[in-house]
């Protein structure tokens, strides 16, 4: 792995297990409708039927369009209740990726693989993005998807003291460095559903950083 964040950078606030802090499920939506239509939308367009999918770092909702068969969606987490309880996972696992990043897959066997409001919590992003760039196949893509919100004490330093455009800039950085080709980015804001949306209230704003391995 190339190494891009400092040890400063790496720190968080929370020092403890993350496990810790995931051993209860919570069975709540961490992004709001708007977000979530969006993402959905994206993996509509960008998702073939019939790919073998990664949703690292998930929980009970993996945000897959319900209409589109999949050959496998694969997910991992922290929380085993919580993926037990996710309809879309054919198969789940759990692993501290602050611990051990290494995947239990094999070499270009996804087609897509997701992390969604997850990036931030990664104190080695550069060994997962290495690990993803392995096990993604040529020409499969990742899409790292996140919004404004955060669990600041188990955010590290890097996320927690920048913008949303740092965030963008910085997903990008770790995976070019380690051997990604130069992402798509993606900066909207969304509109909030029902009446307010009809008014001008947003909902949570979108961002997404997508590579594609070259073939
Ligand atoms: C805000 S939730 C997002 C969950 C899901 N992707 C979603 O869209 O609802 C953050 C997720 O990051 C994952 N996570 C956080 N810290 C982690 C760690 N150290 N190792 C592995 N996964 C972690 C957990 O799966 C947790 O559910």
């Amino acid at each position: 792995m190339v190494q891009v964040l400092t040890e400063a950078q790496r720190r968080k606030w929370d020092s403890s297990d993350d496990a810790m802090f995931y051993a209860e499920p919570r069975f709540v939506h961490h992004l709001d409708a708007a977000f979530r239509q969006r993402l959905t939308q994206l993996y509509r367009e960008r998702i073939p039927a019939g790919a073998v999918v990664l949703d690292l770092m998930s929980s009970w909702v993996s945000h897959l369009p319900d209409d589109v068969a999949y050959a496998r969606v694969i997910g991992h987490g922290l929380n085993a209740r919580e993926l037990d309880a996710n309809p879309r996972l054919d198969r789940r696992w759990v692993q501290n990726l602050n611990l051990d990043q290494h995947l239990p897959l094999e070499s270009s066997s996804v087609d897509a693989a997701l992390i969604v409001a997850g990036w931030q919590y990664l104190q080695v992003p550069e060994a997962v993005a290495a690990e993803l760039l392995r096990v993604t196949r040529p020409g499969g893509q990742l899409i790292v998807a996140f919004s404004n919100r955060m669990f600041f004490t188990k955010a590290p330093q890097i996320w927690a003291d920048g913008s949303d455009r740092d965030h963008l800039a910085y997903v990008a950085e770790v995976l070019i460095a380690q051997g990604w080709p130069t992402p798509t980015l993606i900066a909207e804001s969304t509109r909030a559903p029902g009446l307010p949306g009809l008014i001008g209230a947003k909902g949570d704003p979108f961002f997404a950083v997508i590579a594609t391995r070259p073939c």
